[in-house]
């Protein structure tokens, strides 16, 4: 499988918001796009996305993993960044329809169709600088992938960094581009002079994200994972695995934490990112001030496992759909 996010279905769906309405969807061969170089998005960062995943199941239909919670984020994400909002039938039948149209393409598990949804705005004013984008294009992506992280589920190397955020209060929970751009330069750096995956970024010692999936600390009782506030994204594959902990008996321990109580804890228990691209993977190591900390015996742990099987036996067809999490397209 080709590295994750560089192939992409030879389709996409697209539509525009002008004078004050949504105009209807269509769907167009995968083509550059044509946009004034004054558009809102290039000078004023005026973007947010989303990320979630179609399977084929063995019915040869398709199964988009809740395609309503993720179209409700990109209303949240597009109402803070005061874009127009899309209608959530209209993103939803664009997605819907771009997967029927694409279904030929799903890899079978535990490969998959990632979607992205985008939103921009193409408003040609340089002086909107603190003026809202009042005309917008909405597109939907489509992308076969497989692993996000190279190596597989090889368990991470996370630097943990106590001085630097990852993005903006005002910011922190919605999916926009420029949090992307603010982890960047952290993540290269600390790739380059420790050798590890991510950043854990933990701002004044408290614990929040890295830079494209939650942190979760996993026991045999319990999960530990920060409750949601605005300064991180709030992942739903977070959600989704702090239900499917509850459902097999687990406490799901939603609290604030600090670096110091992590390094306290990674003796016992079993650390993980989780997200769309990340699913459920395993942390191993840690390096705060120089020092490098193991998480347990640095292996991939049980818990980590049988959460991420839990997740993927639903997204797959294995297990049943208790929570209605699927949308079916065929
Ligand atoms: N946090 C950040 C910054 C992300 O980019 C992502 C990925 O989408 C997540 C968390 C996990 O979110 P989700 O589980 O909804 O994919
Ligand atoms: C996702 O998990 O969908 C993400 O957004 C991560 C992405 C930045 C590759």
């Amino acid at each position: 499988m080709a590295q994750f996010g560089t192939v992409f279905c030879d389709h996409m769906s697209i539509a525009r918001f002008e004078n004050g309405s949504w105009g209807e969807a269509t769907i167009q061969p995968l083509a550059p796009l044509s946009m004034h170089p004054a558009s809102h998005v290039f000078h004023y960062a005026s973007t947010c996305f989303e990320g979630f995943k179609a399977y084929r199941w063995p019915d040869g239909k398709a199964r988009i993993f809740r395609l309503h919670d993720h179209v409700a984020r990109m209303q949240r994400s597009a109402k803070s960044l005061h874009l127009p909002v899309p209608d959530a039938n209209l993103l939803a039948g664009m997605v819907e329809d771009l997967v029927r149209k694409q279904l030929g393409d799903i890899p079978e598990p535990p490969s998959s169709l990632y979607l992205r949804p985008t939103l921009i705005g193409t408003l040609p004013n340089i002086g909107a600088a603190a003026a809202p984008s009042t005309q917008a294009m909405l597109f939907v992506l489509a992308s076969p992938v497989g692993d996000y992280f190279a190596g597989g589920a090889r368990p991470l190397k996370l630097l943990i960094a106590d001085t630097i955020a990852r993005s903006t209060e005002q910011l922190g929970s919605t999916k926009t581009g420029g949090n992307y751009a603010a982890a960047l330069g952290p993540t290269l750096a600390a790739k380059e002079q420790f050798g590890v995956d991510q950043v854990l970024f933990c701002p004044g010692g408290d614990v929040q994200e890295t830079g494209a999936a939650n942190f979760l600390l996993l026991s045999d009782e319990e999960i530990i994972t920060k409750p949601l506030n605005s300064s991180f994204l709030y992942g739903i594959t977070r959600a989704s695995i702090i239900t499917l902990a509850r459902d097999l008996g687990y406490r799901a321990n939603e609290r604030d934490f600090t670096v110091a109580e992590l390094l306290d804890w990674a003796a016992s228990y079993e650390a993980a990112l989780s997200g769309t691209a990340a699913t459920l993977t395993p942390v191993g190591r840690l390096v705060y001030q120089g020092r490098e900390i193991l998480v347990r015996d640095g292996s991939a742990g049980p818990n980590t496992e049988r959460l991420r099987r839990a997740l993927q036996t639903i997204q797959y067809g294995e297990a049943p759909d208790t929570h209605a999490w699927l949308t079916e397209v065929s």
